[in-house]
């Protein structure tokens, strides 16, 4: 059986990318998110897994909007960084793992979920970010490979919060019935909230965020019965990015412990939180049910 041993949820904001490849990130406005980070990334660097399961959506750099799959995996070997219109970022080329993603796309495919195919991927600061957020001097390679796990979050009309989770649920399944002893992090990216255009843009709001970074550790099933435009409503049209942390959060135990948050205003014009969750946690015994009924005779 393999296992998820963390869960990482963290925004993919293109400008924190951009401040540490930049180096500002000791500068005033940058300072305080960075510190934020590094409770998190100091447990990472000593917990790392043998894959990484990446949950992001693309922005138009990857994947053409005539194109757009509700949900996606890659099965590449490697997935080379994302020209957003500055050239590509300075990081490592994301190496991949073919098995790995044959093998949850089987799973998959076999629960219902009828994944659209990436033999050939360019990531963009979808995914990027996070790998940074999580890893700030790569070096010449990433932790380990990823695979991605596509969710489409910027057309209308996009997967419902309970499909998503029903994903992660089934994403979950698919990773313990891999060989023995693969240990796995998972990571759910993008929101939190924020609006990018329209008469909202720059909309945050901070009460519905504190209560969606609590929700997602303690009753994710509670999140997950939000409708699309409750979601638009409280978090603002790119907000709904947040559905992916429910991919991530279905693939997890029903109990898991807390490493590290941290929220921060405004990065970008957008709020950016982060939530680091170890998922190696004894869970509750199963409630016993009632004794099996006799069957009636005929
Ligand atoms: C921005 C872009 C994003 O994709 C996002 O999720 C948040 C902010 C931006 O361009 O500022
Ligand atoms: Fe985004």
């Amino acid at each position: 059986m393999a296992e998820v041993i963390w869960g990482l949820a963290t925004s993919h904001v293109p400008s924190i990318g951009a401040a540490m490849d930049r180096q500002k990130t000791d500068d005033t406005n940058w300072m305080d998110l960075f510190e934020g980070y590094a409770p998190a990334r100091a447990w990472l660097a000593e917990h790392r897994p043998d894959v990484a399961i990446v949950v992001y959506n693309d922005h138009a750099n990857g994947i053409d909007l005539d194109f757009v799959p509700t949900f996606g995996l890659g099965t590449a070997e490697r997935y080379p960084v994302a020209d957003e219109g500055f050239g590509p970022r300075q990081v490592p080329e994301v190496v991949g793992d073919p098995d790995l993603s044959l093998h949850l796309l089987e799973c998959l495919m076999d629960e219902g979920f009828d994944l659209t195919v990436f033999q050939a991927l360019d990531v963009d600061h979808g995914l990027t970010v996070p790998l940074s957020v999580w890893t700030p001097d790569p070096g010449d390679a990433w932790p380990c490979p990823v695979v991605p796990v596509l969710v489409n979050v910027i057309q209308y009309p996009q997967p419902t919060a309970a499909r998503c989770y029903a994903l992660g649920e089934a994403l979950g399944r698919a990773i313990r019935s891999y060989r023995d002893g693969v240990t796995v992090g998972i990571l759910g990216t993008g929101g939190m909230s924020h609006q990018l255009a329209g008469s909202r843009a720059g909309f945050i709001n901070p009460e519905f965020d504190r209560m969606w970074m609590e929700t997602i550790e303690t009753d994710p099933a509670k999140l997950a019965t939000l409708s699309r435009e409750d979601l638009i409503r409280q978090a603002g049209s790119e907000g709904i990015e947040l559905i992916m942390w429910l991919v991530m959060r279905g693939a997890m135990s029903e109990q898991i412990t807390k490493i590290h948050s941290h929220y921060f205003v405004p990065a970008s014009n957008t709020a950016a939180g982060l939530a680091l969750f170890d998922n190696r946690v004894p869970q509750p015994e199963p409630v016993p049910g009632p004794p099996p009924r006799e069957k009636a005779l005929t």
